[in-house]
């Protein structure tokens, strides 16, 4: 593993507009939630200090952005070096579960991520504390399209009631902190490799 520690941990929260991104973040980070809908424009972000597997510790910038696509003015930077992105749904939504492989892809196109594949992505199915009534993605569904897009970890959670909140953060935490240590000794073994073939390449132009 890596001796060079990068501990901040980027978080990109995405997915249709009014599913609950502000509320989750807002849930986890400050514990406060709100009733009222005041749609995100463009980007933001807060902090929290995490504690990780209880023995390592980092801090999560928690990037919420808008779902509406008249707020959507986000450049590449703001992608770049994410180590999480976790997608979001509404449980009584079905278009909002329907969109979230665009999201992913979108995230994709644009984060420019060295291993697609392996990037950890989280599903969040929000509003549980919703009547049965009015829930129209079944956890099935949700599951299946989980394990369709590689086995990614999925929560039911309630910005509302907090329901899963705090386990659903903990597992993006772990899952951003394994990422951001990959991408930490990938590039220390291509920096190791640019310097061995340096030293390689004036081993063999001296002339003496
Ligand atoms: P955009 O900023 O437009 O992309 O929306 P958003 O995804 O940030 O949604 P936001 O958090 O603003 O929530 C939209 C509405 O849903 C608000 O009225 C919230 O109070 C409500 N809401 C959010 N989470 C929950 C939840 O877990 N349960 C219920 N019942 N309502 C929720
Ligand atoms: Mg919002």
């Amino acid at each position: 593993m890596s001796s060079r520690k990068k501990n901040i941990l980027k978080v990109i929260i995405l997915g249709d507009s009014g599913v609950g991104k502000t509320s989750l973040m807002h849930r986890y980070v400050n514990d406060k939630y709100s009733q009222q809908y005041k749609a995100t424009i463009g980007a933001d972000f807060l902090t929290k200090e995490v504690n990780i597997d209880s023995d390592k510790v980092a801090t999560m910038q928690v990037w919420d952005t808008a779902g509406q696509e008249r707020f959507q003015s986000l450049g590449v930077a703001f992608y770049r070096g994410a180590d999480c992105c976790v997608l979001v749904y509404d449980v009584t939504n079905t278009k909002s579960f329907q969109n979230i492989k665009s999201w992913r892809d979108e995230f994709l196109v644009h984060a420019n991520v060295s291993t697609p594949e392996t990037f950890p992505f989280v599903l969040l199915g929000n509003k549980i504390d919703a009547d049965d009534s009015k829930k129209v993605v079944s956890n099935k569904a949700a599951q299946e399209l989980a394990a369709s897009l590689g086995n990614i970890p999925v929560f039911f959670t309630s910005a509302k009631t907090a329901i899963n909140v705090d386990t659903a953060f903990q597992e993006i935490a772990r899952s951003a902190l394994q990422q951001n240590q990959n991408d930490a000794d990938a590039f220390e073994d291509d920096f190791n490799d640019a310097i061995n073939i340096q030293l390689d390449n004036d081993t063999n132009s001296c002339s003496c």
